[in-house]
Formats: structure tokens, sequence, C-alpha cells
């Protein structure tokens, strides 16, 4: 297993993996250490089938119980553990989840009591151009705070709100997913590194803020935390599975073409609800 850096601070390229066969004890130790030191990792070139995939993926814990499973596009199609992120339609509708265009900043599940740890997706058609991931760094985000607007926030929580298929902040569409508020800053269960836990589509107040101040900070927090140095976009190829840690990612998508067709596998991992990160200043 060979690791190839992606950014100067984040994100790593993992060669020499086939994950259509199950990784040894060391191997999978080998990957979680990368994947706690990187966040996110890409894993080129691999074939996988929907049951590899969830073999694969149920190394890392639990799957969430999707009650909602009955709803999604991808009933009767897909497993239970399986969301197909896909803008393809079949008698004029979409096979699966977050169809179209460009999804603002979020990260999976922040909505609810235990957000996901993990979510990992694999590619298996592309547009030519456009479809990108990005992911931002939020360990990154939140040490370039000043202390001044760490000890403001240090006892502050957000209120996160999310609609099923909803791309863009402010527009709702389908079904209330859930609501759910968190600390400000979240500490991340397995390192004890604090991180920034709020993002432009999720985040709907800081509960401890007036409503002004609350809005005019978060958007200075939005703003941020999207700086292009705390960025890494990730470019599809085909047979790309990429996996990363929510716990201390952000994640968005640019905008691409109807006409061309995309389709991802995406499984996600059961987290635990976070404790209060710890701030501290000089
Ligand atoms: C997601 O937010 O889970 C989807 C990301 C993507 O389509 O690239």
């Amino acid at each position: 297993m060979e690791i190839e850096k992606l950014t100067d601070s984040f994100g790593a390229r993992i060669h020499g993996l086939d994950l259509s066969i199950p990784l040894n004890r060391e191997e999978h130790a080998e990957l979680h250490k990368a994947w706690l030191d990187y966040q996110v990792l890409v894993i080129p070139k691999q074939k996988l089938t929907q049951e590899e995939q969830i073999k694969f993926a149920r190394t890392w814990g639990e799957f969430p119980k999707r009650e909602r499973y009955d709803k999604r596009a991808e009933k009767g199609t897909a497993d239970k553990s399986i969301m197909l992120v896909s803008n393809i339609r079949e008698n004029g509708k979409p096979i699966g989840s977050l169809p179209d265009g460009e999804m603002m900043f979020h990260t999976d599940g922040a909505y609810d009591e235990h957000p996901y740890n993990y979510t990992m997706l694999y590619a298996l058609e592309l547009p030519k151009t456009g479809g990108n991931t990005l992911f931002a760094n939020m360990y990154a985000a939140y040490e370039t705070l000043s202390d001044e607007m760490k000890l403001k926030l240090s006892d502050c929580t957000a209120h996160h709100g999310y609609y099923s298929g909803t791309v863009q902040r402010g527009q709702p569409v389908g079904h209330l997913n859930g609501e759910f508020s968190h600390p400000v800053f979240i500490e991340h269960n397995e390192t004890g590194r604090t991180a920034l836990f709020i993002s432009r589509l999720l985040t709907l107040c800081i509960n401890e803020l007036l409503k002004e101040e609350s809005e005019e900070i978060l958007k200075f927090l939005f703003d941020h935390s999207e700086k292009p140095e705390f960025i890494y976009e990730h470019r599809w190829s085909l047979g790309d599975l990429v996996m990363w840690d929510n716990r201390c990612l952000n994640h968005a998508r640019t905008d691409f073409s109807t006409s061309e067709r995309r389709l991802l596998r995406r499984n996600v991992i059961q987290g635990k609800r976070p404790n209060r990160g710890h701030v501290r200043v000089a």
C-alpha cells in the first residue's frame, strides 16, 4: 500500500489495494491510520460489485437504520445500505438521490443526533466534465480562527436541519430528514482533535446568539471554511472509491450537465453524538 499526498495538509491517494478482496488485519489498520491522518482517501481503479462494496464498507462500522428506505428512489434496485447518487432517470423518475447540479457544503447526517462517521462513494458513470466533489478541511478551519472567535463560540451550539434532496441553502425540497443541535466545535472521537462543525447547506442558526448576530457569524464561518487553502477538489475517474471522515470534513459538488449520466454508489457508517471540542487559545 502506497500513500500519495493530495495537498499539503490533507487528502491522500492510496495505491496498491484491491478492495474486492477483504483486507487483512494489518492492511485494515494501515488504511485506518491513513484515514485518520489524511481525512479523505482516494482509492483508484477499483472494480466493485454492490456486494463487495458493502462488505468493505461494513468493516468500518454499523450502517444506519435508514428508516425512510421505503420512500427512497433506490428501493428495490439497491441494497438498503446503499444510496445511489445519480441523475439517471427511468420513465422520467431519478433512479437515485441528489440527482442534479451543484450542491453546497455539508457533512452527512449533521441534522441527526448521531451524524455519520464515514462516507464512501464509488464512481460507476461520470460526465465528461464537472460533478467534482470538493472537500473542506474543518480541522484547519477551526485552527485558523482568531482566539477571539474561538472563545466567543466555545460554548455555543449550532442547529442543523435537512430536507431530503436539497442542494442549495434556503431552497428546501422533499420531506424533513431531521433537525438537531451540536456544539459549534466538536471533538473528533478518535483523534481528539477539534473541528469546526457547521455547513452552508445544513446549519440554520447558532442557538445562543440573537438572529442577526447568528446570521453574520455563520456567513463568516461558511466563507472562512470554504477558502481555497482548505479545499481539495476531486475530479473523478471511473472506478475511484473515495472515502471521507465527516467528523472533520465538509463536502460539496460542482455543477454538471443534465444531459450526461452520473452514477455513484454510496455507503455511510453510523457515528456517535459528538462531544464539545477543546478550545485552546494562546
Ligand atoms: C453527497 O453529498 O453525498 C454527494 C456528493 C457528490 O455527488 O459528489
